[in-house]
């Protein structure tokens, strides 16, 4: 399965913080945003990501993040000219997901909860040719009318779709990451602009609903699903993850934490890099996990 990350958009919302910098490079309390969805797809299993974003924040990210060796990941970048619509990353990203599977995250989009791995696993495990064609994820929301809202029969088929609905058939909505099998990037290339001139993801899914191969996994109440997208939801999720850090001595979405605890990298090359960021309490934190889990400092020198 390939990964995909869409961290363009122009984050008219945060004005004026995000007039010289992207989004979803801004600091959610520790980490860069874009740590957020790049661990859930770590989490997922996926080792192979594309990240789109926008000509002039490319290279922000290319900075950050590398090609991806040093969290046993390969990264590579594709521009987005113009915010066209979600479902363009998979026009832009054809040749990355080439005929395979693939999962879209968008950058801004938070989740936290035990087990993640376990469910997005099992997840994947029920996409293919012959089984479900995607899996969208359902959140309990207060104010289901500011969002794309799926309904599900009791198997958690989706059974409808409405995007920002007056009258909402459900309270779930739709989050920022989507699993698809292998025909997305055909279904994407032949969907016509909106009325708003993009290229919609809800398109997307609505012809998944009608083939009846879309899946709406409940996240639940045990989850968060946080959103970034104004300053007071920017502040509450740097808060919550303050609190989690201060509260439990956990980070969520720490790279190097998830490269290791995934496979990816072994516990000396985790806290090689925890070492590079030593004078951050963050560094020291990837350096504990590591020796927590079998590294040997300096080879025990
Ligand atoms: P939005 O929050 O809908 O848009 P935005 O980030 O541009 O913010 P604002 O509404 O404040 O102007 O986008 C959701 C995510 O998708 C976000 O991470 C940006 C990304 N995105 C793209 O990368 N390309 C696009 O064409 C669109 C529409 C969004």
């Amino acid at each position: 399965m390939k990964g995909i990350i869409l961290a363009g958009g122009s984050g008219t919302r945060l004005h004026p913080l995000t007039l010289a910098v992207s989004k979803q490079l801004l600091p959610v309390y520790d980490t860069p945003m874009v740590y957020h969805p790049l661990s859930v797809l770590m989490l997922a299993g996926i080792r192979d990501v594309l990240l789109i974003s926008t000509p002039h924040d490319l290279p922000g990210f290319q900075r950050l993040l590398g090609d991806g060796t040093r969290y046993g990941m390969n990264i590579t970048y594709a521009e987005q000219a113009e915010p066209n619509g979600l479902a363009e990353a998979f026009v832009i990203g054809a040749d990355h997901v080439g005929d395979d599977t693939s999962a879209l995250v968008l950058g801004d989009n938070l989740f936290h909860g035990s087990n993640f791995s376990d469910l997005l696993h099992e997840c994947i495990g029920g996409i293919g040719p012959d089984a479900d064609g995607c899996v969208l994820f359902g959140y309990p929301v207060r104010d289901p009318e500011n969002y794309g809202v799926g309904e599900a029969d009791e198997h958690g088929r989706l059974i409808s779709l409405e995007e920002k609905p007056a009258q909402p058939r459900s309270n779930r909505a739709i989050t920022g990451l989507y699993f698809y099998d292998d025909r997305v990037c055909e279904i994407a290339k032949d969907l016509k602009p909106s009325d708003r001139g993009e290229l919609e993801i809800t398109d997307v899914n609505r012809v998944y609903l009608e083939q009846g191969r879309a899946r709406l996994v409940d996240l639940g109440r045990g989850f968060a699903w946080l959103d970034t997208g104004t300053h007071d939801a920017l502040l509450g999720a740097g808060q919550y993850m303050q609190v989690l850090e201060h509260r439990q001595g956990i980070r969520v979405a720490c790279l190097e934490e998830v490269a290791l605890r995934m496979g990816y990298i072994d516990a000396d090359a985790c806290y090689a890099l925890g070492a590079q960021l030593a004078k951050s309490a963050y560094g020291k934190y990837v350096m504990d996990v590591a020796t927590s889990l079998g590294a040997v400092p300096n080879g025990g020198r």
